[in-house]
């Protein structure tokens, strides 16, 4: 299987297994810096180069921790991070601004957060619904003339978005939720991204933790886990879903591998270049989910999973 991949129409090769390092600053329980610190050093060690933030994550720690942990280390980091969402700063929510001055700010603040002089994949996180995606798409470009920023790419937009978008500046990548229980890029999304030859990648691969089978019940979250407000993690839906870890547990006992592995190899049996930004605060786990390089799926084993995986799942995505 290729570990990496040339992500769009850039320069930059990003291994296919990246880190997604929201939760070492909030939304799913508790987090220590040394210890993400760690792991981010050993995914560098280990060869990963692709780091996913948002501004948002923590009100602007997971870009501190990251500028942290990067400062000498920026040569082997490809680094995506995105505006959009604005948090004050107590962490309360201020709701979505596409507004070009807004854009220019935030991306410098992000810069002076990373401590670095360019950002190399610049997100629009969410759409704000008073800005057309012409005048947001052209405020990103003006940060690319100005050297601020070197690619650019959007999360949770719509075909028909991305082809608007396209046209005013090349789009590097697209972002959205996608695993073996959010299917619903593979409608129209995967195809708008071929066609123009975007990279794709999958967040919460793993299924904010619960295709690992990590997450039995609401007590397998401490309190204060966004988790526990989302749909998906309510206990009848819990009840249902876990029908999903079942169909996974069965295909990784059979091959010997573990269910994080099998979610996020069965993502990177989608097409040669999706990529998956799993996230982890820890080494352990981090080094278990790169060994989803590993685990081969045969047609039979991607046949098993399409005939016994439900196409429905219990609850909202948010
Ligand atoms: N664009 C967007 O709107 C958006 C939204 C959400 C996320 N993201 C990005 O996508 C990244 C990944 O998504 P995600 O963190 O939501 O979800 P995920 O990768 O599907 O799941 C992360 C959860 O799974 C646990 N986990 C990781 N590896 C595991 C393993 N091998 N076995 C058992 N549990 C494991 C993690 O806990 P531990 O930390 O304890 O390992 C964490 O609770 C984020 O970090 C963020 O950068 C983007």
């Amino acid at each position: 299987m290729k570990n990496s991949t040339i992500l769009g129409n850039s320069t930059l090769t990003v291994n296919r297994i990246g880190l997604g390092c929201m939760g070492m600053s909030e939304f799913y329980g508790s987090f220590n810096e040394t210890e993400s610190i760690h792991t981010l050093h050993r995914a560098i060690d280990l060869g990963v180069n692709f780091f996913d933030t948002a501004d948002m994550y923590g009100s602007g720690a997971n870009e501190k921790l990251l500028g942290k942990a990067f400062k000498s280390k920026w040569d082997k980091v490809v680094l995506a991070t995105k505006f959009g969402v604005m948090r004050g700063a107590n962490g309360e929510w201020l709701g979505l601004n596409g507004q070009p001055a807004y854009i220019q700010k935030a991306c410098e603040q992000s810069l002076s957060k990373l401590g670095t002089e360019s950002i190399d994949l610049y997100y629009m996180h969410r759409q704000a619904p008073d800005v057309e995606i012409e005048v947001i798409v052209g405020a990103m470009a003006d940060l690319v003339k100005q050297g601020k920023v070197k690619y650019i790419g959007l999360s949770e937009v719509n075909a028909e978005t991305i082809r608007r978008a396209h046209k005013v500046h090349p789009i590097t990548a697209i972002q959205s939720e996608y695993s073996l229980w959010s299917r619903e890029p593979e409608q129209e999304i995967f195809e708008v991204c071929k066609e123009l030859g975007i990279t794709f990648v999958s967040y919460s691969p793993l299924g904010r933790g619960f295709l690992t089978g990590a997450i039995k019940s609401r007590a397998d979250l401490e309190a204060g886990d966004f988790r526990l407000n989302n749909p998906r993690f309510t206990e009848d839906a819990i009840k249902e879903n876990v029908k999903f870890v079942e169909v996974i547990e069965q295909l990784a006992n059979a091959k010997g591998v573990t269910k994080a592995q099998i979610a996020l190899s069965w993502i990177l049996h989608q097409n040669d270049d999706i990529t998956a930004i799993p996230g982890t605060r820890n080494i352990h786990r981090l080094e278990e989910n790169l060994g989803a390089y590993n685990v081969t799926l045969s047609q039979a084993d991607m046949q098993l999973i399409e005939e016994s995986i439900p196409k429905m799942t219990t609850g909202s995505r948010y």
